[in-house]
């Protein structure tokens, strides 16, 4: 078997490591493996490069992707749809690996039904994904935006001041809950709940009469009209691009105009997405590139590489793209124990 491998939308650290796993686990079964560039960009535009295992052997220690990434919607014109069969035709790609979230993988659907032998793996840094309890990538942005909150706290701690750290992760609010969890913030906004601006400021006032200083974490995806932050436009697949909209900042003005309390922001945006995958990550990228590879051995193709509990399984790509996974009632509840 020829199986070609690409990685879409926006990296995420673990994607070498998932590339690792694949291309390992076909030598395993004989098969050959070439990668495509750009993600469905270059699968419709036919750029490829050779992917074998030995040049691999440390790939998965790595952030970013080998293969490079873009927001390349194949099937958004019919006539980029044809080019894109058309190449894995002249390729002569018996299977296809496509790496990537809800937007990567709703392509990977649509070539599946249009008979062509595709198996997905999921990742983002959003954990935003149905069908798997974790994606790889959201433990090493949480990890980078945790070790954030810690560093403003010191500043936040010497001039008893509040400083709001906004974290991305668009509609699901998984990394401000992780970073909030993990980072002991004071108060976490997420887009699930409802933005409650008299809740905000109390828990601000009364953290400040307790401990001097307050932690607040906002995810970019919160459903508070902006007044300085712009729309930021859309990518191929019709997102917004919410970091534009600046809503820590925006939360940061209205804490200190509703309390007169000195208060900062900062956004740390693409540095989540940055920097070597945590050993969880890799741990998970790698189990998920291999089980792709042995759903394409069992030509179990229109499916996806999830976790489930300890372990990792092929489930339906339309079962998974039911729905994107955002932070549930028990997650919240547990949150908000916290709250200051
Ligand atoms: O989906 C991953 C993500 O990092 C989101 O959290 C964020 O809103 C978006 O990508 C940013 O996209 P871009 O890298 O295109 O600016």
């Amino acid at each position: 078997m020829r199986v070609g491998i690409l990685t879409g939308g926006g990296d995420c650290p673990g994607l070498n490591a998932a590339i690792r796993g694949a291309v390992y686990r076909a030598r395993k079964y004989g098969y050959e493996t070439i990668g495509f560039r750009d993600g469905w960009k270059g699968a419709r535009d036919g750029l490829t490069m050779p992917l074998d295992a030995v040049g691999l052997a440390h790939a998965g220690l790595r952030g970013g992707t080998l293969l490079g990434s873009s927001r390349t919607n194949p099937f958004a014109q019919e006539a980029d749809a044809e080019k894109l069969l058309a190449t894995l035709t002249r390729e002569r790609i018996d299977a296809l690996v496509a790496i990537g979230g809800d937007d990567t993988l709703s392509a990977a659907r649509e070539l599946h039904r249009r008979g062509r032998p595709v198996v997905g793996v999921p990742k983002t840094m959003d954990n935003d994904v149905g069908g798997t309890d974790w994606t790889f990538g959201f433990d090493s942005a949480s990890t980078v935006a945790m070790d954030a909150l810690e560093r403003l706290r010191d500043t936040a701690t010497s001039h008893h001041r509040a400083i709001v750290l906004e974290v991305m992760g668009r509609h699901a609010g998984w990394v401000a809950l992780a970073t909030g969890l993990g980072g002991a913030a004071d108060v976490t906004l997420v887009p699930e709940e409802t933005y409650d601006e008299s809740s905000l400021l109390a828990h601000v006032k009364s953290a400040v009469a307790a401990r001097g200083c307050a932690l607040v974490v906002v995810s970019e995806g919160i459903d508070l009209p902006v007044s300085q932050g712009s729309t930021g436009g859309q990518d191929q697949f019709g997102h917004e691009l919410l970091r534009e909209r600046g809503v820590g900042a925006e939360v940061a003005r209205r804490i200190e105009a509703g309390t007169g309390i000195e208060t900062r922001s900062a956004q740390i945006g693409h540095i989540q997405r940055g920097g070597p995958p945590t050993l969880f990550d890799r741990i998970l990228a790698t189990r998920l590139g291999a089980k792709a590879v042995d759903l394409v051995h069992e030509r179990r193709f229109g499916t996806v590489a999830v976790l489930r509990g300890e372990r990792v399984e092929g489930v339906a790509l339309e079962d998974a793209l039911k729905a994107p996974k955002t932070v549930d009632a028990a997650w919240l509840d547990l949150l908000h124990t916290f709250d200051a």
